[in-house]
């Protein structure tokens, strides 16, 4: 009922009226907080007893982005699709016991250095260093114990930009094998384009190597629902780095032009991944990195799009290079959110610089000086077609 001015105000209906309101004045801006705050939650502790919490970023399409402080893991993006369905489009596993395990990276940070260094073994300011050979004869993704298996400090936030995660991690000098106490800043931030980017900001006291990336595994349709080889991609690079047996750089930056690495226009990935070519038989599938046109800003790297869903990824970033990985470890062993994972159900673009960098002067240098401070973005950008 509304106030009637010519009644007397202190009615018993209108005393219920002005209670209601004030009720309501008091109880709306807990809502308005609850819609822009980052929510957060306990994920269990890690073996030495340190507690990992998951935030999730939320925004104004229903998209929602779970990370966990546990190696900076994405553990989930629910995106639409076309018909405005919801799905989880990353595969993750359910405890942090899985996390602690050697395994795919599912989600993570991945760092010191991303990707593989040969023989766990290189040269800086005319030293020698070595680092963990954790892949064969190789180090990979930062050793045996990298930026994917540490606890992160953990800070939220939101603005007209999004809602944020800002992630820490100070990296001791000599962590691994690698000099330079190393500060490391990872901020996640979802906004209302349903993007998800992350600002990478990193600086160093002792000169040392650095190559950071993110190790989600998508599958478009939802994970869990089957293998991504009728996905397309398009990968924006004439060139890519051709590898030895072990996955290492040969050094040589080869023409995609005629090969089944051509992505440059929309190709289904299961076309030509089986096809007698000496390169997928050494990775058993793609597992290479493309050198990416242009260079210096964030330009448009990779797209991705599932037929059936119209979903559509894609991946922006200012790296040089970008890890396509089509999930050919996987094996079965691995299980999250009441999916078992095998070959190929998932697949990675790991924004990056060249695997092997500081064993290749005529690769991009990776080299972060003491005292400078590098910076890079990568954005995933989730749309639809019909
Ligand atoms: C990267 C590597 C792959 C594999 C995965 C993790 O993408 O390039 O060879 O090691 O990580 O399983």
């Amino acid at each position: 009922m509304f106030y009637n001015a010519a009644e007397p105000i202190f009615r018993s209906e209108n005393l219920m009226y002005l209670v209601k309101v004030v009720l309501l004045l008091a109880i709306l801006p807990s809502f308005a907080i609850a819609a822009f705050s980052v929510d957060k939650q306990s994920f269990g502790k890690t073996d030495d007893g340190k507690e990992v919490f998951l935030y999730t970023l939320k925004n104004a399409h229903g998209m929602e982005v779970v990370i966990s402080t546990f190696g900076g893991d994405v553990m989930s993006i629910k995106v639409p699709d076309k018909a405005g369905k919801i799905a989880d489009v990353t595969l993750a596993f359910d405890n942090v016991a899985d996390y602690e395990k050697p395994g795919p990276y599912f989600g993570a940070i991945v760092g010191r250095y991303a990707n593989r260094i040969a023989n766990g073994s290189f040269k800086l300011d005319g030293k020698e260093y070595h680092v963990p050979q954790n892949d064969g004869p190789n180090a990979l993704h930062g050793g045996n114990k990298g930026f994917d298996k540490r606890v992160w400090d953990a800070k939220q936030s939101s603005d007209a930009s999004g809602q944020h995660l800002h992630l820490h991690y100070l990296s001791k000098d000599g962590e691994e094998g690698f000099p330079g106490n190393l500060n490391v800043d990872v901020t996640y931030t979802l906004n209302d384009k349903n993007e998800l980017e992350l600002h990478y900001v990193a600086t160093t006291d002792k000169d040392t190597v650095l190559n950071l990336s993110n190790h989600t595994y998508f599958n478009l349709k939802g994970q869990g629902q089957g293998n991504i080889l009728d996905h397309k991609i398009m990968i924006n690079a004439d060139r890519f780095t051709p590898v030895d047996a072990t996955l290492i750089p040969t050094g040589v930056l080869q023409p995609v032009e005629g090969t089944p690495f051509d992505f440059r226009k929309l190709t289904v990935i299961g076309a030509r991944i089986d096809d007698d070519n000496e390169q997928l038989k050494l990775a058993h599938g793609y597992d290479h990195n493309w050198v990416l046109n242009g260079g210096g800003k964030v330009r448009l790297a990779a797209k991705v799009v599932e037929p059936t869903t119209g979903r559509v990824l894609e991946v922006l970033t200012d790296q040089p290079g970008l890890q396509f990985y089509t999930g050919n470890f996987l094996n079965g062993s691995a299980k999250g959110k009441g999916s078992v994972y095998n070959k190929r159900d998932g697949f990675c673009l790991e924004t990056q610089h060249f695997p092997d960098s500081p064993n290749h002067p005529n690769f991009p240098t990776t080299e972060l000086k003491a005292g400078e401070k590098f910076q890079s973005t990568t954005i995933f950008r989730f749309t639809t077609e019909k």
